[in-house]
C-alpha cells in the first residue's frame, strides 16, 4: 500500500510518500520538508498566523517534491495520512484541508493522526523494535514519557508540569542572544564549555518522580544573566552548564521509568533527541543499567511526514478511514 503523509501541525510543512506491505514493514520512498526557521527567527518564535499563511504557500511544492522524489503520481496513492493535531489550529488546517481535497477528488481513504503518535513510532522508520518498548518524547512542544505497548496502545507515565525541554532551550538561547531555534546553537556551543562551569538547580517533583519541570532552570539562567557574575563566565561554559542541567533532569525520570517495564529499549524522539549530549550519556547511563537507547535519525526526530504516514499506516492497512468533515484539534489527547 503506498500511503501519503502530510504534516503541518507547528512551523514545517512536510510530505512522504511510505510504502507499506503490513505494519511496521515499511519502505520510505520519499520525505519533504518546508522549513519555516528564517521566516520566525526575528520573532523569537514561531508566530502562528505567519506559520499558517506559509502552509498555504508551501504545501501543494511539497507534495509535489515528495512525488517526484518518490517517482509517482497520486494517482498511485492508496491512501492519506494526516495530522489532525494537537498543534497550531491554523497550521493543522492546511495539511488538513488538503488531505481531505486530495483524498475526495482521488477517492482513497484518509486517516487523521496524532503527532505525538508520529514522534513515538518514528524510530521504526529506521529500525525493527519489539514492543513494548518505553519512549521519550522531548521537543519544542512536548516532554513526555510513554510505553508504546503496541499500534494504537500507548500509557502515559509523566510529562511536563510547564515548558518543554525545546522550549526551555529555546527560551534560554533568546536569553542568551543566540537567536531561533536555540536547541541546535546551544548543543554547538556547549561541547567547547566546562558543563561543571555554573552549579545550577535539577528540579525532582516530590511524590511525582517521573513528570517533568524545566521553569525552574530557565529561572535560575534568566536570574544569573541579569547578574554581575555573568560577566565572568563564557558562554560556552554557560551554555555546557545550562545543557547539563536539562539533560539530567531528562535522563533520571527515564531511568526510574524503566525500572520495572518489560522491555530493555528506551527510544528518545522529537527535536531535542538530536541533543549530543543527551544521547551520549543516556546511552552511557541506560547500559550501565543493561538498557539500550535508540535514536532516529536527525532528520526523523523533528518534525517530519514520514512518521505520519507510518502512524497511519496500521489504520489504513485494516480498512479504516476517518469522515471528510473530521475536525482538527488544538490540544488532541493521545
Ligand atoms: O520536534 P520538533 O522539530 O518540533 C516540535 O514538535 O516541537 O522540535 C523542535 C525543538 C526546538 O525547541 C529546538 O530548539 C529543539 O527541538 N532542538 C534541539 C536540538 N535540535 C533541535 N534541542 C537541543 N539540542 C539540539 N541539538
Ligand atoms: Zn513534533
Amino acid at each position: 500500500m503506498l500511503i501519503l503523509g502530510i504534516e503541518s501541525s507547528c512551523d514545517d510543512a512536510a510530505c512522504a510518500v511510505l510504502e507499506t506491505e503490513r505494519a511496521g514493514a515499511v519502505t520510505l520512498r520519499a520525505s519533504a520538508v518546508a522549513n519555516q526557521d528564517a521566516i520566525h527567527r526575528r520573532y523569537g518564535g514561531v508566530v502562528p498566523e505567519l506559520a499558517s499563511r506559509n502552509h498555504l504557500v508551501t504545501i501543494l511544492p511539497v507534495i509535489e517534491d515528495a512525488l517526484e522524489a518518490a517517482g509517482c503520481g497520486l494517482r498511485e496513492i492508496d491512501g492519506i495520512a494526516v495530522t489532525r493535531g494537537p498543534g497550531l489550529v491554523g497550521s493543522l488546517l492546511v495539511g488538513l484541508m488538503c488531505a481531505k481535497g486530495l483524498a475526495q477528488s482521488l477517492a482513497i481513504p484518509m486517516v487523521g493522526v496524532n503527532h505525538l503518535e508520529g514522534h513515538l513510532l518514528a524510530p521504526l522508520l529506521e529500525n525493527r523494535l519489539a514492543m513494548p518498548y518505553l519512549a521519550l518524547v522531548v521537543s519544542g512542544g512536548h516532554t513526555a514519557l510513554f510505553v508504546v505497548e503496541d499500534f494504537g496502545r500507548y500509557r502515559e507515565l509523566g510529562h511536563t508540569r510547564d515548558d518543554a525541554a525545546g522550549e526551555a532551550f529555546d527560551k534560554v538561547a533568546k536569553l542568551m542572544g543566540l537567536g531561533y531555534p536555540g536547541g541546535r546553537v546551544i548543543d554547538e556551543l556547549a561541547q567547547r564549555g566546562d558543563r561543571q562551569r555554573l552549579r545550577l538547580p535539577r528540579a525532582r517533583l516530590r511524590g511525582a518522580p517521573l513528570d517533568f519541570s524545566f521553569s525552574g532552570i530557565k529561572t535560575a539562567i534568566a536570574m544569573f544573566l541579569a547578574s554581575p557574575a555573568q560577566a565572568g563566565v563564557r558562554a560556552e561554559d554557560l551554555a555546557a552548564s545550562f545543557q547539563e542541567a536539562v539533560v539530567d533532569m531528562l535522563i533520571r525520570p527515564t531511568l526510574a521509568a524503566a525500572q520495572g517495564l518489560a522491555t530493555d529499549t528506551i527510544v528518545i524522539t522529537g527535536g531535542v533527541a538530536a541533543n549530543s549530549r543527551l544521547r551520549a550519556k543516556l546511552t552511557a547511563s541506560a547500559a550501565a543499567e543493561g538498557l539500550r537507547v535508540v535514536a532516529p535519525s536527525f532528520k526523523f526526530c523533528t518534525d517530519n511526514a514520514a512518521m505520519i504516514a507510518l502512524a497511519g499506516s496500521y489504520r489504513l492497512l485494516r480498512g479504516e478511514r476517518d469522515p471528510l468533515d473530521l475536525d482538527a484539534e488544538a490540544n488532541l489527547a493521545l
